[in-house]
């Protein structure tokens, strides 16, 4: 079975539900964004609105922007003809008109057109479990039965949502987790439930992969199902780490995320990143993860790097560590 999906329904229109439906209606998906409150629909037109105006401009300039950084650099004046021809080969892939299509393709509403023809929903509401699974109560008695549903749940258990529907149901629901924001991050994060049908899971990474946001080609990622999936389980600990090192004085603030730039290659030091994302919501977060883990998880010995270093796979030096690397090249 492959998944084509003419309309989708986004159920939210916060942080992360205007821009999903954003970067689906960019892929000329119809999309329903459906909120219960008008403010927030309002905010959430606003902020893809704001996106997109953005990107009219961006690249409304990117030939004079070409040709000033060449001039600049080159110490050479083009003539007019040479920036004609610029123009041309640069001109703008976003225009105006593209943006209004782009509009056009979502319905913002707090009622349920087109949920009766809905191909996927993913569900961007408040990170609440029973506030979730009354959600998708409510949404079965509007969708087809062919309808994949998805959370985009970034730290409840995809088997405990997916446990509140019919039995049916089951196997056309998973997680498909978008970083903040979607309009420029790519990675999605694929949760299989227990009962998710795997036929199902991969229709939706074939259905995603070939998408684009405003920058990439979306990357979907299948992660088995445990608590803060895989990019906030590696992370929790390494924030909570920082979060230490800040409140025992370890070094300044500004030198702890500078240290993680300039000595580890972080594109952003812990802090500032913490403070992107949100504060309230990293607790939240750790709470929930702290609570599905059953409290304090004593840090167990791994022993994969005793074995590698055994098997002499020391990394990059000797040509093999987790990954492979060929010296010759
Ligand atoms: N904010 C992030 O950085 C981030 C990143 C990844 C995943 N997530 C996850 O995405 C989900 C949404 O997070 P957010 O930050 O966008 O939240 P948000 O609070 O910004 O938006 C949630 C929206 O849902 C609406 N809503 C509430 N009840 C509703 C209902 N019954 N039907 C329809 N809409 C309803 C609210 O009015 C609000 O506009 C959460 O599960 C969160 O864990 C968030």
């Amino acid at each position: 079975m492959v998944l084509f999906v003419d309309r989708a329904i986004v159920i939210g229109a916060g942080v992360m539900g205007a821009r999903i439906a954003e970067v689906l209606a960019l892929n000329n998906v119809n999309v329903t964004l459906r909120d219960v409150d008008d403010a927030a629909l309002a905010r959430g037109r606003k902020t893809i609105e704001g996106d997109l105006d953005g990107l009219v401009a961006f690249q409304a300039g990117k030939a004079a922007r070409a040709i000033q950084e060449f001039e600049s650099k080159s110490g050479v004046a083009l003539t007019a003809e040479q920036k004609a021809k610029a123009a041309e080969t640069l001109k703008p892939n976003f225009d105006a008109k593209r943006k209004e299509k782009l509009l056009a393709k979502i319905t913002f509403t707090t009622g349920w057109e087109g949920c009766d023809k809905a191909d996927l929903v993913i569900e961007a509401a408040p990170e609440n479990p029973a506030l979730k699974k009354k959600i998708f109560a409510e949404l079965i008695t509007k969708v087809p039965e062919h309808t994949v549903l998805a959370s985009n749940t970034s730290t409840l258990s995809i088997t405990d949502l997916a446990a509140s529907l019919p039995s049916a149901r089951r196997g056309r629901f998973l997680g498909v987790h978008f970083f903040n924001p979607p309009t420029t991050l790519p990675l999605i994060e694929i949760i299989p439930g227990i009962e998710s049908r795997a036929d199902i899971v991969e229709d939706v990474v074939n259905f995603l992969a070939p998408l684009r946001n405003h920058r990439y080609p979306l990357i979907p990622i299948q992660v088995k199902e445990c608590p803060g999936f895989l990019v906030n389980r590696i992370l929790g600990p390494m924030l909570a780490e920082a979060f230490a090192c800040y409140e025992e004085g370890i070094a300044k603030p500004k030198d702890i995320d500078l240290a993680m730039q300039t000595g580890a290659g972080f594109p952003m030091g812990p802090l500032a990143l913490a403070d992107l994302v949100g504060l309230d919501v990293i607790q939240h977060a750790a709470k929930s993860i702290r609570e599905q883990q059953g409290g304090v998880v004593a840090q167990r010995p791994v022993q994969i790097i005793n074995q590698l270093v055994a098997a002499g796979r020391l990394g990059q030096k000797s040509g093999r560590g987790f990954f492979e690397y060929n010296r010759d090249a």
